[in-house]
């Protein structure tokens, strides 16, 4: 049976000590999200992973991205051995900003993603088709090329360690997120993408919807049948927003 799990993404959001406010709440989340028999997570900047760590062991935490090569010549860029110093096992990968403003690709996409495998982690991986792409109707081509490029070399062995996130561009941040019919008819053909690929522990992977989700709209989305849960940017930031999403997801 898979869970549910509500995941903020915290961008460029956040200095070390409003991270470290909010995480003196997370103990409080927590608590409602085990009243609520889901989980929750986030994902703040790098440098604010270790802080929310300390001060909130048990809130699970993911890295916005890493490179894959493990050191180097790459200046700016942060390794899976140094996440994995900190404690931190997960990470987004190809979030649809990454892929707009860092010329991240498919085939990156997948370098990152097999090296976090090679090391026992987990990517979180995003898909999502642009506004162009949507209008003209090619959603699940675009979906089905970011599937196949960026998870070519996962093996079933490692399959259960994914969670992938269907992201349309054009609902990010915009107010204008897709409908729950939408999120539901994507999630359903990413797994049947996976079903092809890894067969039935395609029905454990964790598929979440991301995009303009909010405490009015989240129990929409959580309430179909292939949507796990939600990414979440600009609501995840507030402790009291965080409240309401996961008081609302029943
Ligand atoms: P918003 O929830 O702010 O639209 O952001 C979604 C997102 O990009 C999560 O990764």
């Amino acid at each position: 049976m898979r869970r549910k799990l509500l995941f903020g993404n915290w961008k460029m959001n956040k200095t070390r000590l409003e991270a470290a406010e909010f995480a003196n709440q997370g103990e409080y989340l927590l608590q409602l999200a085990k009243k609520a028999d889901i989980d929750i997570g986030v994902a703040p900047t790098f440098l604010s992973l270790d802080v929310i760590k300390h001060t909130c062991p048990a809130l699970r935490l993911a890295a916005q991205n890493v490179h894959y090569a493990s050191k180097g010549a790459f200046t700016g860029e942060i390794s899976i051995p140094m996440l994995q110093e900190i404690g931190i096992s997960t990470v987004i990968i190809g979030h649809s900003e990454r892929r707009q403003y860092f010329a991240e690709t498919n085939l990156t996409c997948q370098k990152k993603i097999d090296a976090l495998l090679e090391n026992n982690m987990c990517p979180l991986y995003c898909v999502g088709e642009t506004l162009d792409e949507f209008e003209h109707s090619i959603t699940k081509d675009v979906i089905h090329e970011q599937i196949s490029v960026g998870l070519a070399n996962v093996k079933p062995a490692d399959a259960n360690k994914l969670i992938i996130a269907y992201e349309p561009v054009w609902s990010i941040g915009t107010g204008k997120n897709a409908s729950k019919e939408i999120a539901q008819d994507i999630c359903h053909y990413i797994r049947s993408l996976l079903k092809d690929k890894y067969g039935d522990i395609a029905d454990e992977i964790q598929i979440l919807y991301g995009g303009s989700v909010k405490p009015e709209n989240v129990h929409d989305y959580l309430l179909m049948p292939d949507v796990d849960g939600a990414l979440i940017g600009g609501a995840s930031l507030s402790v009291d927003s965080f409240r309401q999403l996961i008081e609302n997801v029943h």
